[in-house]
């Protein structure tokens, strides 16, 4: 496998090197490069060609030698727009981390200032890396996908050169500081060496050099700075993609290598050797070709059989023989998974996507981001997030005494170890190590790994019932697939074996390994879901099932139908309902809701802020839903059907317990969205309308002119309450009303930020025409265009008001026409003017 971990370069180590690539020849290795290879897995032909010509046109504006910042932000922005449509478009990647580049200035690029668009870039190319990857070394690959890896590795590897040669550390992005052990040299150099392979010939170059590390006049080599790809622009492939047939499962990049033993919860026996199980007895006085026999139990003895989970072991040695435990120092500072006081937060949170550390391996990578209960108890559970740059140590192995893991990988594939055989977990997989099991995480082609991890404490995930459904459909049981035995030989060697136990990480030595079971049978074992084979139940008339029809796992508490955490998913899928605002509803829960994203873009979600490798948290009864964006665009869209969430997979953790959340989420990870709920929800505008045709005219109008976001003065607008105050008090004729109405009278519309100076309105139906024709989609006054009768009805209204009835009770006519008579002429002559006016 070539992976980081195999590249045995150092700076004084170039022989490696050298035998890979003779510098006194120019017969570099190749990768194997084939026009009959897959392009881009999953992108059709013609979307290939729409996005490519996106791309090319917005690469041509700044394919020249000085493109101006705003030219290539512009670029930049149109990359973003192609990788919103079709997040697995690799080149869009490639060419956006080089496009990204060009915005910093000056040629030390590795600076603190610009960690952040270090990052970026870094993560660009790495997801440009992960999606044109062939899932072995030795698969050939379309120029297509060629021209993207030799790019992207040979842009990583100059990224990690240049790191390697600041004198502080301190300046350079957490994400190119490799691991102890391990320089950025060599680091470099694994990136310079796959960028030649596939045929990058600055790359080659570099690795040509026999002294690679330590090559005079690095910076004064124009050929190693950035060179722009923009290359990707034809359908490469000779070979269109078979479609052997639509099966429900995930296309996924990194190939399967192992076998599985498939069924949910079924009772399993496997053995690597056969006749290693015994027949008939679980413990005979000798076991088959002198193995131990050790029983791993996940439940109590006396369990009712229906949840009892035990597995009888066949191993060389038993786990017993081991050394005495010790914290191992692992879980202290930023390590710290120790139960701290948790703090418990009303409002929504979320997280932008957290940083992958490439310093630190499956153990040092779990950053405990909550939880609720007590390992100790065996009560709740706790949820992790987890990033992962090299591979466990070689002999050593992890277990947690605490709880379950239910692992969801966002991106980078695990390729897991357990006692009882192996699992490899690519994302959009799922895999549960039951609590007890040892298992070591290593990483495919040296790809650093994030994702998720929920802790279950409290008893063990099962499938959801099925109820009306009937006996079939989502997560089916033949799909859940457990590992096969294998076994290792090490008699002699130091092995560790990391242990989480309340919290605490300990250490603890042992001359075997503990990846000896030749043969296993039992209910108790790991096993890994592809979340592509979710069976999705949705409604086909109206409205939509409560998300717990989504439901994967639950684990549920002694109350019946209410769970410790219930495992949900939000599938690529149909909707078809009539009359139904399809996206969730708002809502408050009496559970809490921790959602994480795997890939593409939730359809609840329009603003951008919830990410790939991010979080959120809607805690006990926190209100949520839609942001505005959603709503908005959600209320008017046609309802015919749709398939929503394509390339995409959201998840959520609910759980009947509050949730507090540690100081390492809230501050240190430093990715809490600070303006998440204002951002999401405040937004909200008032839809209201009152039935009232008459009363809604006026209560719009006031409405429109009291928004404080619309540039208006409405201090002196008709019938308020504080104006009839204000106008009972003389203001509206005072030397500062007069200022803006000479005539003294109301309402007045003043126009104070957007307006020409000096713009004012005076009359109230001016006002209203003025203030429906200048925001037409925001607070109509009309009935549409389509509507004339509803319109007349209403200019009729305000017609009789502003004409006939408003008139007689006008204060200046009141006065006025009490001067035409008598006092005793005063009733009869305001009763003549009004009936003769109104015409009632
Ligand atoms: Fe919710």
């Amino acid at each position: 496998m070539a992976s980081a971990t195999e590249v045995n370069l150092t700076l004084n180590d170039a022989k490696v090197l050298t035998a890979l690539f003779d510098s006194g020849t120019s017969n570099f290795a190749h990768a194997a490069i084939s026009r009959q290879a897959e392009p881009l897995a999953d992108v059709s032909e013609p979307e290939f060609k729409r996005l490519s010509k996106m791309q090319s046109d917005a690469l041509r504006t700044i394919n020249h030698a000085n493109p101006s910042k705003d030219t290539v932000r512009t670029a930049v922005d149109t990359l973003s727009r192609i990788l919103e449509e079709e997040p697995r478009f690799a080149p869009a990647y490639a060419n956006r981390a080089q496009a990204t580049r060009l915005l910093i200035d000056g040629d030390d690029i590795i600076r603190s200032a610009n960690a952040k668009t270090i990052e970026n870039i870094t993560l660009d190319l790495q997801l440009a890396i992960d999606l044109a990857s062939p899932s072995s070394p030795n698969q050939p690959v379309s120029p297509t996908r060629a021209k993207i890896l030799a790019s992207s590795h040979t842009h990583m590897g100059s990224l990690l050169l240049l790191a390697s040669r600041v004198q502080d550390p301190d300046e350079v992005p957490s994400i190119l500081r490799p691991e102890s052990g391990r320089s950025a040299e060599e680091l470099a150099s694994h990136h310079f060496r796959l960028g030649g392979l596939y045929g990058n010939k600055m790359a080659q170059e570099m690795a040509n050099v026999r002294d690679n590390y330590n090559i005079d006049g690095y910076e004064d080599r124009s050929s190693l700075k950035i060179t722009l790809i923009f290359t990707v622009t034809s359908w490469k492939s000779g070979r269109k993609l078979k479609r052997i047939a639509a099966m429900p499962t995930t296309k996924f990049q990194t190939e399967e290598k192992y076998q599985y033993l498939n069924g949910f919860g079924s009772y399993h026996e496997s053995e690597a050797i056969s006749g290693a199980l015994p027949v008939g007895s679980n413990s005979p006085q000798k076991c088959p070709y002198g193995l131990y026999a050790e029983k791993v139990s996940g439940t109590a003895f006396t369990a009712p059989r229906s949840e009892n989970l035990q597995s009888w072991l066949y191993r060389i040695l038993p786990s017993a023989a081991h050394e005495s435990f010790a914290p191992c120092g692992l879980d202290s500072g930023a390590h710290s998974l120790e139960t701290e006081p948790l703090q418990y937060v009303p409002d929504q949170l979320r997280w932008s996507p957290f940083a992958i550390d490439w310093s630190v391996d499956w153990v040092g990578g779990l950053r405990r981001i909550g939880g609720a209960g007590s390992p100790v108890m065996k009560s709740g559970m706790g949820y992790y997030v987890f990033t992962a740059g090299k591979d466990m140590d070689e002999k050593t192995a992890f277990y947690s005494a605490d709880g379950d893991f239910l692992i969801i990988p966002q991106t980078g594939t695990l390729d897991i170890k357990t006692e009882l055989g192996q699992l490899l977990v690519r994302p959009n997989e799922i895999a549960v190590v039951p609590r007890g099991l040892r298992y070591r995480v290593t990483l495919h082609q040296g790809e650093p790994a994030r994702g998720y991890i929920c802790e279950l404490y409290q008893g063990h995930f099962t499938l959801p019932e099925l109820g009306p459904i009937g006996s079939s459909c989502l997560a089916n049981a033949r799909d859940f697939q457990a590992p096969r035995a294998a076994f290792e030989e090490d008699l002699g060697s130091k092995w560790s074996i990391i242990a989480k136990f309340n919290n605490r990480l300990f250490s603890g030595s042992q001359s075997h390994t503990p990846f000896d079971v030749v043969a296993w049978h039992g209910t108790y074992y790991p096993y890994k879901y592809d979340l592509g084979r979710f069976n999705t139940i949705g409604s086909i008339s109206y409205d939509h099932p409560d998300p717990s029809i989504f439901t994967v796992l639950t684990a549920q508490s002694p109350q019946v139908g209410t769970a410790i955490v219930d495992f949900v998913i939000f599938p690529p899928r149909w909707l078809v309902q009539e009359d139904t605002f399809r996206p969730p509803w708002y809502h408050r829960n009496v559970m809490s809701e921790f959602m994480g994203l795997i890939s593409g873009d939730y359809d609840a979600k329009e603003g951008g802020g919830f990410m790939p490798g991010g979080a959120s948290l809607h805690n006990v009864m926190s209100g949520h839903g839609p942001d505005s964006a959603s709503f908005e665009k959600a209320s008017k869209a046609e309802l015919k059907p749709a398939k929503v969430g394509s390339g995409s997979m959201a998840f959520m953790l609910e759980s009947c317990l509050m949730m507090g959340v540690t100081e390492w989420a809230l501050k240190t990870c430093e990715k809490v969205q600070g303006g998440y709920n204002l951002e999401s929800w405040m937004p909200l505008k008032v839809h209201f309308k009152h039935p009232e045709q008459k009363h809604h005219v006026w209560r719009q109008a006031m409405t429109v002119a009291q928004v404080p976001e619309l540039p208006y003065a409405s201090a002196y607008f008709a019938a308020s309450l504080a104006v009839r105050a204000g106008r009972a008090r003389g203001e509206h004729l005072s030397a500062d009303h007069r200022s803006l109405n000479p005539s003294g009278s109301e309402p007045l519309l003043a126009c104070h930020t957007t307006c020409r100076e000096g713009f004012r309105i005076g009359q109230s139906v001016a006002a209203l025409e003025y203030l429906d024709e200048a925001h037409p989609d925001t607070y109509p006054l009309l009935p549409p265009v389509s509507d004339p009768e509803a319109r007349a009805a209403v200019r009729t209204l305000v017609g009789i008001i502003c004409t006939d009835t408003q008139p007689v009770t006008n204060m200046r006519v009141m006065k006025a026409v009490r001067a035409l008579g008598t006092r005793e002429d005063r009733t009869a002559s305001l009763t003549y003017w009004g009936k003769l006016w109104s015409g009632y």
